[in-house]
């Protein structure tokens, strides 16, 4: 099909996100023109159920009308109020006691942002302010993981272990360290429980901090899910080995629930999920169900203490945006919090989860799926070349790209990631009819990409 008119011109004047910009100049984007619900629908009027949630983060669907209001009725009484110099206003002051009040573990302070990237940034920060304050001037490392995801920023860009957001960016900053993926999938040795492997991972993060030294290390930063890395979800035992080996060394943990927060493993926050508690929490996403930007840095009483006691020896905290608890975003994410606890959505969730499950894992009996995982309202499915031997495909024959495109012809928008993994995290009001109809359209496109594997000879049958 020629490129409409909105095509060309975006093509003209748009740089875009994680896109291959010289392919795209053929393709054009695909143009989302309006929501309802759980689906979108593109400038044709065709519909497509949003597998993704956007980009893991509208829990609530689109056209939620109470969100708009709340958001039409916040501009017209207090567009903008910032929180600089000893400002501040209602909706913030409001979210940040509803954020403790529904917080997994006890929150001095909440610090507000727009992105979870700004919050992640905020969190290297506030450990090196912290250190410096105790006067621990070496603990300045950060723990990450590979193939985790933090961001983009150059903090949190340092710490997402993925290569593309490395190269040519002159990253990562020599601050962040890397533990290893819990992928058992791939990684577990023959033979290996998840209990087993589990146990592997804590005693390889625990001769990581030994090496590095556990004076130098500020914090460990970790998704209870990881999300863009492909949905990784932790084997059994894996938190409690990394809950262990933190305590041995006096580290603290920083729970990136960027995506987990809200309920989307089943339980309000991710932690709660995996039973640990950390010092730190980012949150972003569905704190507004992505209607504005807002994200936030709880802090425990400790930590927050210490950045005002520093601060004060400073004569300010040198810290923050223009835009931390803006108003506006501060109402929606207000008023979004509010709609999770009258409608239950946590219990919504669980209620809904297990068909969605059911419907993940059975696609493992598929010719091309390896590994069908998943939690809560959140999953993925590797495409493999070999499920025996859980060979992956060429990278080039773009195996997962492709199915991409086979989901969205079928009406039906997933996220392709790395390594042919292919994210699942629909919105959090997905009812079962609606969960039943994802996989039907799922499936179809998946019997496409067969017929289409076999045909280029990308596997044997
Ligand atoms: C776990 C996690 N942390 C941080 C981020 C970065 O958030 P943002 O894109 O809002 O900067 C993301 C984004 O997907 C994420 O998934």
């Amino acid at each position: 099909m020629p490129l409409s008119n909105a095509q060309m011109r975006d093509v003209q004047s748009v740089l875009h996100p994680y896109t291959n910009l010289v392919k795209f100049r053929e393709t054009g984007p695909m143009i989302i023109e309006r929501g309802q619900g759980v689906r979108v629908y593109d400038e044709h009027g065709k519909d497509y159920i949003e597998a993704m949630a956007g980009l893991w983060c509208t829990a609530l669907g689109w056209g939620d009308n109470e969100l708009a209001e709340t958001a039409a009725e916040q501009m017209r009484k207090l567009a903008f109020g910032h929180l600089f110099g000893g400002k501040s206003h209602e909706p913030a002051i409001a979210l940040a006691e509803k954020l403790k009040e529904v917080a997994p573990f006890p929150v001095g302070k909440v610090f507000f942002a727009n992105s979870g990237s700004e919050a992640n940034d905020t969190q290297v920060k506030l450990y090196w302010y912290a250190a410096n304050a105790r006067g621990e001037t070496r603990k300045k490392k950060i723990l990450s993981r590979t193939k985790a995801y933090h961001g983009v920023t150059l903090a949190s860009a340092s710490l997402t272990g993925l290569v593309n957001n490395h190269r040519s960016f002159d990253l990562p900053f020599d601050f962040a360290r890397f533990a290893e993926c819990p992928h058992y999938y791939h990684a577990a040795e023959p033979g290996e429980t998840e209990l087993q492997f589990s146990a592997r991972m804590g005693a390889n993060l625990d001769a990581l901090i030994e090496k590095e030294g556990p004076d130098t290390i500020a914090a460990m930063i970790a998704e209870p899910v990881m999300g863009a890395g492909g949905v990784i979800v932790p084997p059994d035992g894996y938190f409690d080995q990394v809950v262990r080996v933190l305590a041995k060394h006096g580290i603290p943990m920083i729970a990136d629930e960027v995506i987990t927060g809200f309920g989307r493993t089943g339980n309000w926050f991710g932690a709660t999920t995996y039973g640990f508690e950390p010092e730190s929490m980012s949150i972003a996403k569905a704190l507004s169900s992505a209607y504005l930007p807002i994200s936030a840095v709880l802090l425990s009483p400790e930590l927050s203490e210490i950045v005002e006691q520093e601060s004060g020896k400073i004569g300010t905290f040198g810290h923050g945006f223009t835009y931390s608890g803006h108003p506006v975003s501060a109402a929606v994410a207000l008023k979004t919090i509010e709609i999770y606890q009258r409608r239950d959505l946590v219990g919504h969730v669980r209620h809904v989860a297990p068909a969605f499950q059911k419907r993940l894992r059975a696609l493992s009996d598929h010719p091309l799926v390896g590994e069908a995982v998943g939690v809560g309202l959140i999953g993925a499915i590797e495409l493999v070349a070999d499920k025996a031997t859980k060979k992956n495909f060429e990278p080039a024959k773009q195996v997962g790209a492709t199915f991409g495109n086979f989901a969205q012809d079928e009406g039906l928008i997933v996220r392709p990631l790395l390594g042919d993994r292919i994210a699942l995290c629909p919105p959090l009001v997905i009812s079962e009819a609606e969960i039943a109809e994802l996989f039907d359209r799922l499936e179809r496109a998946l019997a496409k990409a067969l017929d289409w594997a076999i045909r280029e000879k990308l596997i044997a049958v």
